[in-house]
C-alpha cells in the first residue's frame, strides 16, 4: 500500500517549528500503529515535539487520532451518570481505593480503569492485589456488570483502548520524551475519552513528588486536559494538588490499602480524607448529583460500596493483608518541628523496598514500603519514631535509608502551612 506521507517530512516539520496538519497528525499516529513508521522516527518526532511544541488544534487531533487506534466504550446503556478520576500519580495517592466506592453510593457509576506503578509512585491495581483473591483483569462484560450493580470497578485498562498510546508511551519512557505536555495531555486525555466517561475529574499532582515539580507547567497541563476533555463532550475538571510530602501515612501496596480502609471506617488521616471529599464533591457535581460525600464516608455508606467492589472481583474484604517479613526504624535526631517530609525520598525508599518495580515485567511485594508516624508541622522529640520501613528482603534497608538521607527537616519554626488543594481549572 502506497502511504499518503513520508515520516521524514512529518519528522522535519516539527523539528523546524512548523505546524503539523491534521492529514499528517491521522497519518503519523495511525502509521506508527501499524508499524509503518519506525520506532526510530517516532523517537525523533516525539523529541522535536517536546523541544517545539503544539498547538491547541494539534493537540486536539493527536488525541483524536490516538482515540481512534482502538476501541471506544459506551456506558450510555447503564442508564446513570459516570465519573472517573485520574491522578497524574504522587507518593502515597491511594485515593481511587475510598474514591470509588464513596461516589457509587450517590447512584454514580465509576468505571475506574487504572494502571501499575512504574518507578516512584505506586499503581492503583498493585495496591489492590495485595487483597486475597482481588483481581485486575476484568471483561467489558464483567466491567459493565458490575457497574450496573455495585457501581464502582477499579481494574486494568484493557488493550482495545487507545493502542497508538501504549506504543507511545513505552517509546517515551526510554527516549526522554515523557516530560511533554501535549504528550502526557493526549495520552491521558485519549484513554478517558474512549473509556468513555461522561464526567472526568483530574487530580493534577504538583512538588517533589509528581511529575510536574513547578506549578506553571502543572497549570499548563491541566489547561490543556480540561480542554480536551471539554471539546470532546466530557465535563471535564482539574485540581491542582499539592506533592511536596506524601499523602497520609503510607507508601507501599497493602500499607497503603489498610489507611484506605481507615478511612472508609471514618478515621484516616486528615489529609487523605480531605482529598478524597474534595475530589468526591467534583465529580458529583460534574455527574449533575447533589450529595454529601463527608457524610457518607462517616456514616458507613462508603464502606459497604468498598467490600461490594472488592467482592464482586474476587477479594476478600475481611481476610489480613500482607505484612512484609522485616521492619528497620527511622527516628528524630532533633527535637523540633518537622518542617519538611519529602515526597520524592520517600517514594524511592518505598521502591527500594520492593513496593514498586524499575521495569514493567518486575513483581511487586504487596508488604513493602514506608509508614510513616509524623507529618509536616507536627513537633517532634529527638529519638522519637518518625517511620518505619517494611520489606521482605533486609538487604534492602541500606539503599531505602540512603534514600532518605535529609528527609526528615527538623526545625525550631513551624513552616508555614501549606494548602492541599492548590488551584482549579474548570
Ligand atoms: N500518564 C499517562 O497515562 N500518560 C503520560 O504521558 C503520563 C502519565
Amino acid at each position: 500500500m502506497s502511504e499518503r506521507f513520508d515520516a521524514v517530512d512529518v519528522i522535519v516539520a516539527k523539528r523546524d517549528g512548523h505546524r503539523l496538519s491534521d492529514a499528517q497528525i491521522d497519518w503519523v499516529v495511525d502509521a506508527y500503529t501499524r508499524g509503518v513508521v519506525a520506532d526510530e522516527q517516532m523517537s525523533a518526532l516525539a523529541m522535536a515535539i517536546l523541544l517545539n511544541g503544539m498547538t491547541r488544534e494539534e493537540i486536539a487531533r493527536w488525541t483524536a487520532a490516538m482515540i481512534a487506534s482502538g476501541e471506544r466504550l459506551d456506558f450510555s446503556r447503564l442508564g446513570r451518570p459516570t465519573a472517573d478520576k485520574h491522578s497524574t500519580g504522587g507518593v502515597g495517592d491511594k485515593i481511587t481505593l475510598p474514591l470509588a466506592p464513596l461516589v457509587a453510593v450517590f447512584g454514580v457509576a465509576v468505571p475506574q480503569l487504572s494502571g501499575r506503578g512504574l518507578g516512584h509512585t505506586g499503581g492503583t491495581l498493585d495496591k489492590l492485589e495485595s487483597i486475597p483473591g482481588w483481581r485486575a483483569a476484568l471483561t467489558n462484560d464483567e466491567m459493565m456488570a458490575q457497574l450496573g450493580g455495585v457501581g464502582a470497578v477499579i481494574c486494568a485498562a484493557g488493550s482495545g483502548l487507545a493502542p497508538a498510546d501504549r506504543k507511545l508511551y513505552a517509546l517515551r519512557d526510554v527516549t526522554g520524551t515523557v516530560e511533554a505536555i501535549p504528550l502526557i495531555a493526549s495520552s491521558i486525555m485519549s484513554k478517558k475519552i474512549a473509556e468513555g466517561t461522561g464526567a472526568l475529574v483530574l487530580d493534577v499532582k504538583v512538588g517533589t513528588g509528581a511529575f510536574m515539580k513547578d506549578e506553571g507547567r502543572a497549570r499548563e497541563l491541566a489547561e490543556t486536559m480540561v480542554a480536551l476533555g471539554t471539546d470532546a463532550g466530557v465535563t471535564t475538571v482539574a485540581l491542582l494538588t499539592d506533592m511536596d510530602t506524601p499523602l497520609g501515612l503510607t507508601a507501599g501496596n497493602a500499607l497503603e490499602v489498610r489507611e484506605s480502609v481507615e478511612v472508609l471506617a471514618g478515621g484516616g488521616p486528615a489529609d487523605v480524607v480531605e482529598l478524597t471529599v474534595a475530589l468526591a464533591r467534583e465529580m458529583l457535581a460534574a455527574a449533575g448529583v447533589a450529595g454529601d460525600p463527608a457524610a457518607a464516608l462517616a456514616d458507613g455508606r462508603a464502606m459497604d460500596a468498598w467490600r461490594a467492589m472488592i467482592r464482586a472481583q474476587g477479594g476478600d474484604p475481611d481476610a489480613p493483608l500482607p505484612v512484609a517479613r522485616h521492619t528497620q526504624e527511622v527516628r528524630a535526631a532533633a527535637t523540633g518541628v518537622l518542617a519538611e517530609v519529602d515526597a520524592m525520598a520517600v517514594g524511592v525508599a518505598a521502591w527500594r523496598l520492593g513496593a514498586g518495580r524499575a521495569r514493567k515485567e518486575d513483581p511487586v511485594q504487596a508488604g513493602a514500603g514506608v509508614e510513616l508516624f509524623a507529618k509536616p508541622g507536627e513537633r517532634v522529640v529527638a529519638g522519637q519514631l518518625l517511620a518505619r520501613l517494611h520489606t521482605d528482603t533486609p538487604d534492602r534497608f541500606a539503599r531505602a535509608t540512603e534514600a532518605l538521607a535529609g528527609t526528615f527537616v527538623v526545625r525550631d519554626e513551624a513552616p508555614a502551612p501549606r494548602p492541599l488543594v492548590l488551584g482549579r481549572i474548570a
